[in-house]
């Protein structure tokens, strides 16, 4: 196909699988299947959309090893459904998603819903269920009428193989749509993920200071597709939904010449569009991005992310293994041709949100995480088998033992402190936190996440809202690795 016909196909949001499809919401996308052969490789794809009908999403997933193209190299991965991200799964508030999970890999996995609020218990999204290979589970979550509209991903939780499995490619985005949409030309989906692979296309092995740093795959891919182009004409409203779906690698984004407002994060829409020009994801965080397109050629560009490094603690630095010194990368090509677009309409004000600093506090807790050398520290290793212990209050992950206790009802705030050299991005199941200050810096605004950093030798403080379930659930640090090595805990809300 010639390079020409290619972006005239773009601009017309035609390539894919022929099968450019307007849903119900007049949203564009195309399926991720056979679209590469037909559309050229570079075009992105939006993985496939699953919608909610009539109050009701019934699918159903399997977890099993599968070979994908990426780039040039054929690569074998694990994926959801044979296709990497899995499908999308859009929903509503007061909708029930219904997952049958089936476990085709060798290890046991099961299924996390990132970021809704439902409860934890039976088969609701709940952390502690196993999925041996080859059996299957039932999974259930209604999501409360009220629930807030936003971007969430779904990925397995069975604590020891979280980082592995969604390092090989286990991951899909979830949209909660909002009641009174913004007008938008379009949205997007973009699973931001990383893997390695060796030149045969196999997933590779992780040495131990890879997990204690928190591994980074060394190819950057956006929905399994490396620096793919997408096409927009000027003047157009486009709506990018981000999920940072690496398991250890920060994001620190911009997009050169184009507007770019920030709509949501993490949880919920802002009331206001707020104007950004970059903007830091976490692992696990997402980010609603409004971009208001202009003529020319953009680049949706990572830069490194300084995140700490264990360098003092190894007694020395490892080479190589210190994130933060490589270059930026570039994710995805916008290209904005053709006539102008319209005016979009105007963005919706979006409803007031709650705010947790006018409201009384029922406890408060501090949370402290840590790494530690382990029993002797030798060789600067530390602990049995060479691992450095990463540890919250000074333990290490246990399914059976009860961290905190919570009641329904209650605000609390938390202050989660970090005395070691590395970031930790620290994440809570079911319940979103509203962040109250930053390292003695109070944040203006209600500012709602799912997924809080907490920098090295920092601190963070904020307040959540126990109410509508209770159950027993975890929190933990979303740098994957660290969570398999035991930076878990666990917490029962009654
Ligand atoms: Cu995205 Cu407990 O995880
Ligand atoms: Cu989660
Ligand atoms: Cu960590």
């Amino acid at each position: 196909m010639s390079p020409l016909t290619r972006r005239q196909l773009l601009a017309l949001g035609a390539v894919g699988a022929g099968a450019a499809a307007v849903g119900a919401g007049g949203l564009w996308w195309t399926s991720s299947r056979g679209g590469e052969t037909l559309g050229g490789d570079r075009a992105l794809l939006q993985p496939e959309v699953l919608t909610s009908r009539d109050g009701v999403l019934d699918l159903a997933l399997e977890a099993a090893p599968t070979r994908v193209r990426i780039g040039a190299r054929e690569a074998s991965v694990q994926a959801f459904n044979s296709s990497l991200p899995g499908p999308t799964l859009r929903v509503r508030g007061g909708d029930t998603l219904r997952v049958a999970m089936t476990n085709g890999l060798e290890a046991p996995t099961n299924l996390h819903v990132h970021g809704l609020h439902v409860s934890p218990e039976g088969n609701g999204d709940n952390p502690f269920v196993s999925i041996e290979p080859g059996e299957s589970f039932d999974y259930e979550y209604v999501l409360p009428q009220d629930h807030a509209p936003g971007t969430y991903w779904y990925h397995p939780h069975r604590h020891g193989h979280v980082a592995d499995q969604i390092a090989a490619g286990l991951y899909g985005a979830i949209v909660v749509e909002d009641p009174d949409p913004v007008p938008v030309a379009r949205e997007r989906v973009l699973v931001v993920s990383d893997i390695t692979l060796d030149g045969s296309g196999n997933l590779t092995e992780v040495s131990p200071p890879q997990r204690m740093m928190g591994r980074e795959g060394e190819t950057v891919l956006v929905n399994g597709q490396v620096r793919p182009e997408a096409a927009a004409a000027p003047g157009e409203r486009e709506l990018w939904r981000v999920v940072n779906a690496c398991p250890s690698r920060y994001l620190h984004l911009t997009l050169d010449g184009q507007g770019l407002r920030v709509l949501g994060r993490d949880v919920g829409r802002m009331p206001e569009p707020v104007e950004m020009t970059e903007v830091t994801l976490a692992p696990g965080n997402r980010v609603e991005l409004l971009v208001d397109t202009r003529e020319g050629t953009s680049t949706l560009r990572t830069a490194p992310v300084d995140r700490g490094s264990m360098g003092g603690m190894m007694g020395g630095d490892t080479p190589g293994d210190g994130p933060g010194d490589d270059e930026p990368i570039d994710l995805l090509i916008l290209e904005v041709t053709g006539d102008p677009a319209g005016e979009p309409g105007p963005v919706p004000a979006g409803t007031a949100l709650r705010d947790l600093r006018d409201e009384p506090v029922g406890a408060r807790r501090t949370i402290d995480f840590a790494m530690d050398m382990g029993m002797g520290g030798m060789g600067g290793m530390g602990g049995p088998g060479g691992m450095m212990s990463f540890t919250i209050d000074g333990r290490e992950f246990d399914a059976e033992r009860t961290d905190q206790r919570a009641q329904v009802g209650t605000v609390e705030e938390w202050t989660l402190t970090n005395s070691s050299p590395m970031d930790h991005p620290m994440h809570l199941h079911v319940w979103p936190m509203q962040v109250m200050s930053e390292d003695a810096r109070d944040v203006s605004g209600p500012r709602w996440q799912d997924v809080v950093n907490i920098p090295a030798f920092g601190e963070v403080t904020v307040r959540v809202a126990f109410e509508d379930f209770g159950g027993r659930t975890v929190y933990h640090c979303h740098i994957l690795d660290h969570e398999d090595l035991g930076m878990m805990g666990t917490i029962e809300v009654s």
